[in-house]
Protein backbone atom coordinates (compact mmCIF):
# COMPACT_ATOMS: atom_id res chain seq x y z
CA UNK A 1 0.00 0.00 0.00
CA UNK A 2 1.25 3.42 -0.91
CA UNK A 3 2.15 5.04 2.23
CA UNK A 4 3.66 8.84 0.72
CA UNK A 5 0.88 10.91 -0.83
CA UNK A 6 2.38 12.30 -3.14
CA UNK A 7 -1.15 13.70 -4.73
CA UNK A 8 -0.54 16.75 -2.12
CA UNK A 9 -0.08 20.13 -3.23
CA UNK A 10 2.71 21.78 -0.98
CA UNK A 11 2.75 25.51 -1.36
CA UNK A 12 6.28 26.54 -2.51
CA UNK A 13 6.04 30.37 -3.12
CA UNK A 14 8.06 32.51 -0.73
CA UNK A 15 10.50 29.66 0.49
CA UNK A 16 13.56 30.75 -1.66
CA UNK A 17 12.89 28.53 -4.03
CA UNK A 18 14.75 28.64 -7.72
CA UNK A 19 11.90 27.24 -9.44
CA UNK A 20 9.06 28.80 -8.25
CA UNK A 21 10.26 32.23 -6.74
CA UNK A 22 12.61 33.19 -9.41
CA UNK A 23 9.97 33.08 -12.15
CA UNK A 24 10.20 36.99 -12.43
CA UNK A 25 14.16 37.08 -13.32
CA UNK A 26 14.71 34.66 -15.35
CA UNK A 27 11.07 34.27 -17.40
CA UNK A 28 9.98 37.86 -17.18
CA UNK A 29 6.60 37.17 -15.19
CA UNK A 30 5.30 35.08 -12.50
CA UNK A 31 2.46 34.13 -14.32
CA UNK A 32 3.92 31.36 -15.27
CA UNK A 33 3.17 27.78 -13.92
CA UNK A 34 7.05 26.47 -13.29
CA UNK A 35 8.11 23.18 -14.46
CA UNK A 36 12.26 23.75 -15.30
CA UNK A 37 14.62 23.31 -12.91
CA UNK A 38 15.52 19.69 -11.75
CA UNK A 39 13.80 19.53 -8.37
CA UNK A 40 11.13 18.02 -6.83
CA UNK A 41 7.72 19.53 -5.88
CA UNK A 42 7.21 16.71 -3.13
CA UNK A 43 8.21 16.42 0.41
CA UNK A 44 11.71 14.37 0.97
CA UNK A 45 11.24 11.17 2.93
CA UNK A 46 9.35 12.27 6.68
CA UNK A 47 12.57 10.42 7.85
CA UNK A 48 15.08 13.05 6.32
CA UNK A 49 12.90 15.35 7.48
CA UNK A 50 12.00 13.83 11.29
CA UNK A 51 16.66 13.07 11.34
CA UNK A 52 16.86 17.34 10.16
CA UNK A 53 14.09 19.03 12.74
CA UNK A 54 15.45 16.79 15.71
CA UNK A 55 19.41 18.09 14.43
CA UNK A 56 17.19 21.80 14.63
CA UNK A 57 15.88 21.28 17.80
CA UNK A 58 19.44 20.32 19.02
CA UNK A 59 20.11 24.16 18.48
CA UNK A 60 23.82 23.91 18.19
CA UNK A 61 25.51 24.54 15.20
CA UNK A 62 29.06 24.10 15.49
CA UNK A 63 31.79 23.05 13.70
CA UNK A 64 30.76 19.67 11.92
CA UNK A 65 32.61 16.48 10.81
CA UNK A 66 31.30 13.85 8.28
CA UNK A 67 31.03 10.61 10.62
CA UNK A 68 32.02 7.41 9.31
CA UNK A 69 28.33 6.25 9.28
CA UNK A 70 27.76 8.62 6.04
CA UNK A 71 30.08 7.01 4.32
CA UNK A 72 28.66 3.51 5.22
CA UNK A 73 25.17 4.29 4.34
CA UNK A 74 26.97 5.45 0.59
CA UNK A 75 28.35 2.23 0.44
CA UNK A 76 25.54 0.22 1.75
CA UNK A 77 23.15 1.59 -0.47
CA UNK A 78 25.24 1.26 -4.44
CA UNK A 79 26.07 -2.53 -2.86
CA UNK A 80 22.26 -3.16 -2.13
CA UNK A 81 20.41 -0.86 -5.06
CA UNK A 82 23.34 -1.16 -7.65
CA UNK A 83 25.46 -4.02 -7.04
CA UNK A 84 28.40 -1.86 -7.11
CA UNK A 85 31.08 -2.07 -4.51
CA UNK A 86 32.44 1.10 -3.50
CA UNK A 87 34.60 1.61 -0.35
CA UNK A 88 35.36 4.92 1.77
CA UNK A 89 38.79 5.80 0.50
CA UNK A 90 37.86 6.41 -2.74
CA UNK A 91 35.32 9.32 -1.71
CA UNK A 92 35.93 13.31 -1.49
CA UNK A 93 33.00 15.22 -0.13
CA UNK A 94 31.89 18.04 -2.15
CA UNK A 95 28.48 20.39 -1.96
CA UNK A 96 27.55 19.21 -5.05
CA UNK A 97 28.03 17.86 -8.70
CA UNK A 98 28.60 20.94 -10.50
CA UNK A 99 30.92 21.57 -8.10
CA UNK A 100 32.72 18.06 -8.48
CA UNK A 101 32.90 18.56 -12.32
CA UNK A 102 34.31 21.90 -11.87
CA UNK A 103 36.56 20.15 -9.39
CA UNK A 104 37.62 17.42 -11.63
CA UNK A 105 37.81 19.82 -14.97
CA UNK A 106 40.57 21.75 -12.95
CA UNK A 107 42.67 19.07 -11.29
CA UNK A 108 42.94 16.67 -14.14
CA UNK A 109 43.48 19.05 -17.03
CA UNK A 110 45.20 22.33 -18.03
CA UNK A 111 43.87 25.09 -19.34
CA UNK A 112 43.61 25.05 -23.38
CA UNK A 113 43.07 21.31 -22.83
CA UNK A 114 40.46 19.66 -24.83
CA UNK A 115 37.51 17.70 -23.20
CA UNK A 116 35.03 16.12 -24.96
CA UNK A 117 31.04 15.68 -24.09
CA UNK A 118 27.64 14.05 -25.88
CA UNK A 119 25.52 16.96 -26.75
CA UNK A 120 22.57 17.85 -26.05
CA UNK A 121 23.72 17.74 -22.04
CA UNK A 122 22.67 19.17 -18.91
CA UNK A 123 23.83 22.78 -19.79
CA UNK A 124 26.13 23.53 -16.85
CA UNK A 125 28.26 21.00 -18.69
CA UNK A 126 29.67 23.36 -21.59
CA UNK A 127 30.40 26.32 -18.60
CA UNK A 128 32.45 24.13 -16.60
CA UNK A 129 34.99 23.58 -19.56
CA UNK A 130 34.40 26.92 -21.04
CA UNK A 131 35.00 29.05 -17.59
CA UNK A 132 38.05 26.78 -16.40
CA UNK A 133 39.43 28.19 -20.15
CA UNK A 134 39.70 24.44 -21.65
CA UNK A 135 38.26 24.18 -24.93
CA UNK A 136 34.91 22.19 -25.55
CA UNK A 137 35.07 19.30 -28.10
CA UNK A 138 31.15 18.24 -28.89
CA UNK A 139 30.04 15.06 -30.10
CA UNK A 140 26.43 15.19 -31.26
CA UNK A 141 24.65 11.88 -30.14
CA UNK A 142 22.34 10.77 -32.63
CA UNK A 143 19.01 9.88 -33.01
CA UNK A 144 17.42 6.57 -33.41
CA UNK A 145 13.22 6.37 -33.33
CA UNK A 146 13.72 9.20 -30.93
CA UNK A 147 15.98 8.01 -28.67
CA UNK A 148 19.58 8.97 -28.22
CA UNK A 149 22.53 7.08 -29.08
CA UNK A 150 26.59 7.20 -28.81
CA UNK A 151 28.27 7.82 -31.63
CA UNK A 152 31.89 5.27 -31.23
CA UNK A 153 33.17 6.27 -34.27
CA UNK A 154 32.59 10.18 -34.18
CA UNK A 155 34.19 9.79 -30.69
CA UNK A 156 37.29 8.41 -31.70
CA UNK A 157 37.63 10.36 -34.37
CA UNK A 158 37.83 13.55 -32.11
CA UNK A 159 40.10 12.22 -29.84
CA UNK A 160 43.64 13.37 -30.35
CA UNK A 161 46.34 13.59 -27.89
CA UNK A 162 45.04 17.33 -26.18
CA UNK A 163 41.48 15.59 -25.20
CA UNK A 164 42.02 14.91 -21.65
CA UNK A 165 38.66 14.34 -20.30
CA UNK A 166 35.22 13.43 -20.94
CA UNK A 167 32.09 14.50 -19.69
CA UNK A 168 29.82 11.63 -19.31
CA UNK A 169 26.07 11.65 -18.07
CA UNK A 170 24.41 8.39 -17.03
CA UNK A 171 21.69 8.62 -17.00
CA UNK A 172 21.71 10.94 -19.54
CA UNK A 173 20.21 14.53 -18.79
CA UNK A 174 18.19 15.66 -21.65
CA UNK A 175 16.63 12.69 -23.16
CA UNK A 176 16.72 10.30 -19.89
CA UNK A 177 18.36 7.90 -21.42
CA UNK A 178 19.69 5.26 -19.08
CA UNK A 179 22.99 3.96 -20.51
CA UNK A 180 22.73 0.59 -21.20
CA UNK A 181 25.85 -2.06 -20.35
CA UNK A 182 27.13 -2.52 -23.69
CA UNK A 183 27.28 0.59 -24.13
CA UNK A 184 28.98 1.95 -21.55
CA UNK A 185 31.74 -1.29 -21.83
CA UNK A 186 32.48 0.26 -25.47
CA UNK A 187 32.99 3.40 -24.43
CA UNK A 188 34.79 2.79 -21.55
CA UNK A 189 37.16 0.35 -23.95
CA UNK A 190 37.81 3.63 -25.86
CA UNK A 191 38.45 5.68 -22.89
CA UNK A 192 41.12 3.00 -21.66
CA UNK A 193 42.94 3.00 -25.07
CA UNK A 194 42.95 6.47 -25.14
CA UNK A 195 43.89 7.30 -21.41
CA UNK A 196 40.86 9.81 -21.20
CA UNK A 197 39.83 10.81 -18.00
CA UNK A 198 36.21 10.61 -17.78
CA UNK A 199 34.13 12.71 -15.31
CA UNK A 200 30.64 10.29 -14.79
CA UNK A 201 27.91 12.42 -13.61
CA UNK A 202 25.35 9.52 -12.29
CA UNK A 203 22.92 12.10 -10.35
CA UNK A 204 20.22 10.49 -11.66
CA UNK A 205 21.67 7.15 -11.18
CA UNK A 206 18.54 6.15 -8.75
CA UNK A 207 15.84 7.85 -11.08
CA UNK A 208 15.37 4.49 -13.13
CA UNK A 209 12.27 3.23 -14.29
CA UNK A 210 10.81 -0.44 -14.47
CA UNK A 211 12.39 -2.41 -16.76
CA UNK A 212 15.52 -0.64 -16.95
CA UNK A 213 19.05 -1.10 -15.08
CA UNK A 214 21.59 1.54 -14.07
CA UNK A 215 24.95 0.74 -14.63
CA UNK A 216 27.71 2.45 -12.68
CA UNK A 217 30.22 3.29 -16.00
CA UNK A 218 33.32 2.80 -13.11
CA UNK A 219 31.54 -0.81 -12.15
CA UNK A 220 32.80 -2.04 -15.99
CA UNK A 221 36.48 -2.61 -15.19
CA UNK A 222 39.12 -1.76 -12.75
CA UNK A 223 40.99 0.17 -15.77
CA UNK A 224 37.86 2.42 -16.58
CA UNK A 225 37.23 3.04 -12.54
CA UNK A 226 41.02 4.05 -12.41
CA UNK A 227 40.53 7.05 -15.01
CA UNK A 228 37.17 7.73 -13.76
CA UNK A 229 35.85 10.16 -11.40
CA UNK A 230 32.38 8.97 -10.83
CA UNK A 231 30.56 12.07 -9.03
CA UNK A 232 27.03 11.46 -7.00
CA UNK A 233 24.46 12.78 -4.65
CA UNK A 234 21.67 12.06 -2.97
CA UNK A 235 20.21 14.95 -3.93
CA UNK A 236 18.65 14.13 -6.95
CA UNK A 237 16.87 10.83 -5.80
CA UNK A 238 15.30 12.46 -2.51
CA UNK A 239 14.65 15.72 -3.36
CA UNK A 240 17.33 17.43 -1.25
CA UNK A 241 19.39 20.04 -3.97
CA UNK A 242 19.00 22.93 -1.59
CA UNK A 243 21.02 20.96 1.31
CA UNK A 244 24.50 20.39 -1.38
CA UNK A 245 25.55 17.14 -0.41
CA UNK A 246 27.39 15.48 -3.22
CA UNK A 247 30.65 12.71 -3.48
CA UNK A 248 33.08 12.34 -5.54
CA UNK A 249 34.48 8.83 -6.26
CA UNK A 250 37.29 7.37 -7.56
CA UNK A 251 39.77 4.23 -7.34
CA UNK A 252 42.69 5.21 -7.90
CA UNK A 253 44.44 6.94 -5.13
CA UNK A 254 46.57 9.41 -6.58
CA UNK A 255 43.34 10.79 -7.95
CA UNK A 256 41.66 11.22 -4.63
CA UNK A 257 44.81 12.42 -3.15
CA UNK A 258 44.76 15.05 -5.60
CA UNK A 259 41.04 16.02 -5.26
CA UNK A 260 41.69 16.27 -1.47
CA UNK A 261 44.52 18.52 -2.44
CA UNK A 262 42.26 20.72 -4.17
CA UNK A 263 39.42 20.77 -2.05
CA UNK A 264 42.03 21.77 1.06
CA UNK A 265 43.62 24.65 -1.34
CA UNK A 266 40.47 25.55 -1.03
CA UNK A 267 39.25 25.68 2.19
CA UNK A 268 37.03 23.67 1.85
CA UNK A 269 37.24 20.80 4.75
CA UNK A 270 33.01 19.09 5.45
CA UNK A 271 29.91 19.89 4.75
CA UNK A 272 26.87 21.59 6.04
CA UNK A 273 25.16 19.70 9.11
CA UNK A 274 21.56 19.40 7.39
CA UNK A 275 23.41 18.24 4.19
CA UNK A 276 25.20 15.49 6.15
CA UNK A 277 22.14 14.80 8.15
CA UNK A 278 20.01 14.36 5.42
CA UNK A 279 22.46 12.32 3.48
CA UNK A 280 22.84 9.69 6.03
CA UNK A 281 19.34 9.69 6.90
CA UNK A 282 18.24 9.52 3.24
CA UNK A 283 20.18 6.44 1.77
CA UNK A 284 19.42 4.45 5.18
CA UNK A 285 15.66 4.97 5.43
CA UNK A 286 14.40 6.11 1.92
CA UNK A 287 14.23 2.84 -0.13
CA UNK A 288 10.71 2.85 0.13
CA UNK A 289 9.88 6.18 -0.21
CA UNK A 290 12.08 5.96 -3.64
CA UNK A 291 10.12 3.06 -4.56
CA UNK A 292 7.02 5.04 -4.24
CA UNK A 293 8.23 7.73 -5.89
CA UNK A 294 9.30 6.27 -8.52
CA UNK A 295 6.06 4.46 -9.45
CA UNK A 296 4.48 8.21 -9.54
CA UNK A 297 6.70 10.00 -11.65
CA UNK A 298 6.55 6.92 -14.22
CA UNK A 299 2.97 7.14 -14.25
CA UNK A 300 3.25 11.25 -14.72
CA UNK A 301 5.60 10.12 -17.58
CA UNK A 302 2.77 8.17 -19.12
CA UNK A 303 0.07 10.68 -18.70
CA UNK A 304 2.39 13.56 -20.18
CA UNK A 305 2.91 11.63 -23.02
CA UNK A 306 -0.46 9.73 -23.47
CA UNK A 307 -2.18 13.26 -23.38
CA UNK A 308 0.26 14.95 -25.80
CA UNK A 309 -0.26 11.73 -28.36
CA UNK A 310 -3.64 12.77 -28.52
CA UNK A 311 -4.27 15.93 -28.04
CA UNK A 312 -0.82 17.79 -29.49
CA UNK A 313 -0.14 15.35 -32.83
CA UNK A 314 2.44 17.63 -34.24
CA UNK A 315 4.46 17.28 -30.78
CA UNK A 316 6.75 14.36 -30.03
CA UNK A 317 7.83 12.70 -26.67
CA UNK A 318 9.93 9.62 -26.01
CA UNK A 319 9.27 7.86 -22.94
CA UNK A 320 12.36 8.09 -20.98
CA UNK A 321 14.01 5.19 -18.99
CA UNK A 322 14.95 7.37 -16.16
CA UNK A 323 14.74 11.26 -14.10
CA UNK A 324 11.52 12.97 -14.47
CA UNK A 325 12.27 14.86 -17.18
CA UNK A 326 10.18 14.97 -20.45
CA UNK A 327 12.32 15.75 -23.71
CA UNK A 328 9.70 17.18 -25.97
CA UNK A 329 10.53 17.32 -29.57
CA UNK A 330 8.25 20.28 -31.35
CA UNK A 331 10.46 20.40 -34.21
CA UNK A 332 7.58 19.68 -36.38
CA UNK A 333 5.42 22.72 -35.48
CA UNK A 334 8.18 24.73 -37.70
CA UNK A 335 9.24 27.41 -35.21
CA UNK A 336 11.86 28.86 -33.97
CA UNK A 337 13.40 28.40 -30.48
CA UNK A 338 12.61 32.07 -29.57
CA UNK A 339 9.12 31.65 -31.14
CA UNK A 340 8.63 28.27 -29.34
CA UNK A 341 9.75 30.08 -25.81
CA UNK A 342 7.01 33.31 -26.60
CA UNK A 343 4.52 30.85 -27.18
CA UNK A 344 4.88 28.43 -23.96
CA UNK A 345 4.75 31.73 -21.93
CA UNK A 346 2.71 33.77 -23.21
CA UNK A 347 -0.06 31.46 -24.65
CA UNK A 348 0.93 28.69 -22.45
CA UNK A 349 2.13 30.44 -19.24
CA UNK A 350 4.16 27.56 -19.14
CA UNK A 351 8.07 28.00 -17.80
CA UNK A 352 10.20 25.10 -19.58
CA UNK A 353 13.58 24.67 -20.07
CA UNK A 354 14.32 25.69 -23.91
CA UNK A 355 16.06 22.74 -25.67
CA UNK A 356 18.23 24.93 -27.41
CA UNK A 357 20.01 25.72 -23.40
CA UNK A 358 21.42 22.30 -23.71
CA UNK A 359 23.22 22.93 -26.88
CA UNK A 360 24.09 20.99 -30.55
CA UNK A 361 20.69 18.83 -30.93
CA UNK A 362 18.43 20.29 -28.79
CA UNK A 363 17.14 22.84 -31.26
CA UNK A 364 13.64 22.96 -31.36
CA UNK A 365 12.73 20.81 -27.80
CA UNK A 366 11.79 21.91 -24.51
CA UNK A 367 12.14 19.93 -21.43
CA UNK A 368 9.09 19.34 -18.85
CA UNK A 369 9.73 18.26 -15.08
CA UNK A 370 6.82 15.95 -14.00
CA UNK A 371 7.78 16.14 -10.68
CA UNK A 372 4.91 17.57 -9.51
CA UNK A 373 1.74 16.30 -8.11
CA UNK A 374 -0.97 15.22 -10.71
CA UNK A 375 -3.09 18.34 -10.45
CA UNK A 376 0.02 20.38 -11.01
CA UNK A 377 0.90 17.84 -14.06
CA UNK A 378 -2.24 17.81 -15.82
CA UNK A 379 -2.34 21.83 -15.50
CA UNK A 380 0.50 21.88 -17.31
CA UNK A 381 -0.30 19.41 -19.85
CA UNK A 382 -3.53 21.80 -20.65
CA UNK A 383 -1.09 24.75 -20.80
CA UNK A 384 0.81 22.90 -22.85
CA UNK A 385 -1.74 22.00 -25.63
CA UNK A 386 -3.33 26.21 -25.09
CA UNK A 387 0.65 26.84 -26.17
CA UNK A 388 0.68 25.27 -29.47
CA UNK A 389 -3.41 26.12 -30.11
C1 LIG B 1 22.92 15.85 -14.86
C2 LIG B 1 22.92 16.78 -13.69
N1 LIG B 1 24.05 16.97 -13.01
C3 LIG B 1 24.12 17.79 -11.94
C4 LIG B 1 23.00 18.49 -11.52
C5 LIG B 1 23.10 19.42 -10.35
O1 LIG B 1 23.89 18.90 -9.36
P1 LIG B 1 24.21 19.71 -8.03
O2 LIG B 1 22.96 20.39 -7.60
O3 LIG B 1 24.66 18.66 -7.07
O4 LIG B 1 25.32 20.66 -8.36
C6 LIG B 1 21.79 18.32 -12.21
C7 LIG B 1 20.59 19.09 -11.80
O5 LIG B 1 19.66 19.25 -12.55
C8 LIG B 1 21.74 17.44 -13.32
O6 LIG B 1 20.62 17.23 -14.01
Amino acid sequence: MQKHNFDLYVERQNTSSVKWDERKRIFGTEDVLPMWVADMDFQAPPEVVKAIKEKAEHGIFGYTSIPTSVSQSIITWYQKRHKWKINAEWFTYISGVVPAISASIQVFSNPGDKIALFSPVYYPFYGMVTDNDRTLVTIPLFENNGQFEMDFKLLESQLDSNVRMLLLCNPHNPGGNVWKKSVLEKLAEICVKHQIIVVADEIHGDLIFKEHAYTPFASISQEIADLTITCIAPTKTFNLAGLQASVMITSSQSMKAELELFMKRQGHFTLNLFGITAMESAYIHGESWLDEVLDYLENNMDTAIDFIQKNIPKVFAHKPEGTYLLWIDCRKLGLSDSELKRLLLQKGKLALEPGNKFGPGGEGFVRMNVACSKGVLEEGLKRLKAAFE
